[in-house]
C-alpha cells in the first residue's frame, strides 16, 4: 500500500532570540499531535533544530492532504498560546495566516512530503537544517545522488548506474523541469550552483530501475517564506527527506555529503554566508553569530506504517573534523564584518531591512559630473535630542 512521509516544520518562537526551541511549546504540539492523529496518522516523530520544531507523520492519505496538514497547524497554534503566554521570541512567527485554508503550504511553515511505495525495510534520513534556505540542500542533494566521488554505488551498484531523475524549480518563476543524470549532468550543474535562483525540489529513480522504478526518492521544502510574507520575516529553514539504501545511495553515502561544510547563505539576519555545520541534537542551538548554519540528521526505518528510530546521526567524533573546519571557516569569514562575500549581495537582501537603510540615503545622492552643489560634502544627519 501506498505510504506518505510528510514533514512539516515552523519556527513559532524561541529564546533567547532565534536560538532554540522551548522544552514546554516542543511538548505542546507533541501533546496536539498525539491527542489528534487517531485515525490520520499511523505514527510520528516530534524533533527540532535551532528556533524550528519539526513534525515527522506517517500515514496513507496522499501529499497535499488538509487532515494531516491541518494536525500540524493546528499543533503549532498550540504551541504558538503557550510561546505567547511565556513571551518566547518571535512566537508564532511561521504562521502567517489566521486561518487554516486547507493547504498548509503558503501558509509560512515548510513541507516535504513525499508518497512512496515502501519496500520491505524502508529506511531513510530526515535532514533539518537552520539558518539557512532551500537551496542549501542542492549541493549535497546533488553529490547523494550524481556524484560517484561522494557516492561510488552510482559506479559500483548496477542499480544505480543508470543515474536518477532531478525535479528543479525556478522558485522567482514558479517553474519546474526534469533532468536526467548522469546525462544532463552539465545542465543540472549549472542551474543549481545558482541556489537562491534554481532549486532541487526532488529526486526520482529512472522507470527502468529494477528494484525500485519510477519513486520519488528524495524531497526538499522549498517554501519561499519570504516572498510569500512580501518582506523578510526569516529564512525559510529547509528540511528534506532521502530514502537510502538498496539501489539508493547507502546512508552513509547519503551523510558523506555533509563531511566538507559547503557555504550556505543565511546566517545571522538572514544576509550572511557560512558554513553548514553538521551537527548531533546536543548541538542542536544556534548561537556564534546566530549560527554557524547547522544540519541535524535523524535516521528511521519505517514498516506497516510505524516508524522505529531516530538515530541521532551526525552524534559521530567522524564529524568532528567537519565540525573543526566549520568552526576555522567562520573564524576567517566573521573578520569580513559587513562586507561581501561573507555578507550576502544587495539583490538577495531585497527582502531584509537593508533597502530601508539605503533609501534614507537616496536624497543625498547628487550628480558625479556636475559642479558640486554644497560646500560641505552632504550626510545623512539625525536630529539631536
Ligand atoms: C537568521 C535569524 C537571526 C535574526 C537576528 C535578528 O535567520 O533568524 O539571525 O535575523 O537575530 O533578529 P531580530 O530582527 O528579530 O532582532
Ligand atoms: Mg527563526
Ligand atoms: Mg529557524
Amino acid at each position: 500500500m501506498k505510504t506518505t512521509i510528510s514533514h512539516i516544520k515552523a519556527d513559532i518562537g524561541s529564546l533567547p532570540g532565534h536560538s532554540s526551541v522551548y522544552g514546554p511549546v516542543v511538548e505542546a504540539v507533541e501533546n496536539y499531535v498525539k491527542d489528534h492523529s487517531k485515525g490520520i496518522l499511523s505514527d510520528y516523530r516530534i524533533s527540532h533544530v535551532g528556533d524550528d520544531i519539526q513534525i515527522t507523520m506517517i500515514h496513507t492519505l496522499g501529499i497535499d492532504n488538509s487532515e494531516v496538514h491541518g494536525i500540524a497547524w493546528e499543533a503549532f497554534k498550540a504551541g504558538t498560546a503557550l510561546a505567547k503566554k511565556v513571551g518566547l521570541y518571535g512566537a508564532g512567527q511561521d504562521l502567517l495566516k489566521d486561518a487554516f485554508s486547507g493547504n498548509i503550504k503558503g501558509m509560512g511553515p515548510g513541507v516535504a512530503e513525499m508518497e512512496i511505495t515502501p519496500r520491505k525495510s524502508e529506511p531513510f534520513i530526515v535532514y533539518m537544517m537552520d539558518k539557512t534556505e532551500p537551496g542549501a540542500f542542492n549541493f549535497p542533494i546533488y553529490k547523494m545522488f550524481a556524484d560517484p566521488f561522494n557516492t561510488p554505488g552510482l559506479v559500483i551498484d548496477p542499480n544505480m548506474h543508470e543515474g536518477f531523475i532531478f525535479e528543479v524549480w525556478d522558485i522567482m518563476k514558479a517553474k519546474r523541469l526534469f533532468l536526467s543524470t548522469p546525462e544532463n549532468v552539465y545542465d543540472l550543474l549549472a542551474m543549481i550552483g545558482s541556489k537562491s535562483k534554481y532549486v532541487i525540489k526532488r529526486v526520482y529513480t529512472k522507470p527502468t530501475h529494477e528494484k525500485l522504478p519510477d519513486e520519488n526518492v528524495a524531497v526538499i521544502s522549498t517554501d519561499k517564506l519570504s516572498f510569500i510574507a512580501g518582506e523578510y520575516v526569516g529564512k525559510d529553514d529547509p528540511a528534506g527527506i532521502v530514502r537510502l539504501q538498496s539501489g539508493l545511495p547507502a546512508a552513509g553515502e547519503s551523510l558523506e555529503a555533509f563531511s566538507y561544510p559547503f557555504l550556505v547563505s543565511g546566517w545571522m539576519r538572514g544576509s550572511f554566508n557560512g558554513p553548514l555545520m553538521p551537527v548531533g541534537m546536543k548541538d542542536a542551538k544556534m548561537t556564534r553569530f546566530d549560527g554557524p548554519p547547522r544540519v541535524v540528521a535523524l535516521g528511521f526505518v519505517l514498516k506497516d506504517g510505524l516508524l522505529a528510530g531516530p538515530v541521532d546521526m551526525f552524534d559521530d567524533p567522524a564529524f568532528d573534523g567537519a565540525r573543526k573546519t566549520a568552526v576555522n571557516i567562520v573564524d576567517y569569514m566573521r573578520r569580513m564584518g559587513p562586507f561581501e562575500p561573507h555578507r550576502l549581495p544587495d539583490e538577495d537582501m531585497e527582502y531584509t531591512t537593508l533597502p530601508k537603510v539605503l533609501e534614507k540615503l537616496q536624497d543625498n545622492f547628487e550628480e558625479i559630473d556636475q559642479p558640486k552643489k554644497k560646500e560641505k560634502l552632504k550626510v545623512a544627519t539625525r536630529d539631536m535630542d
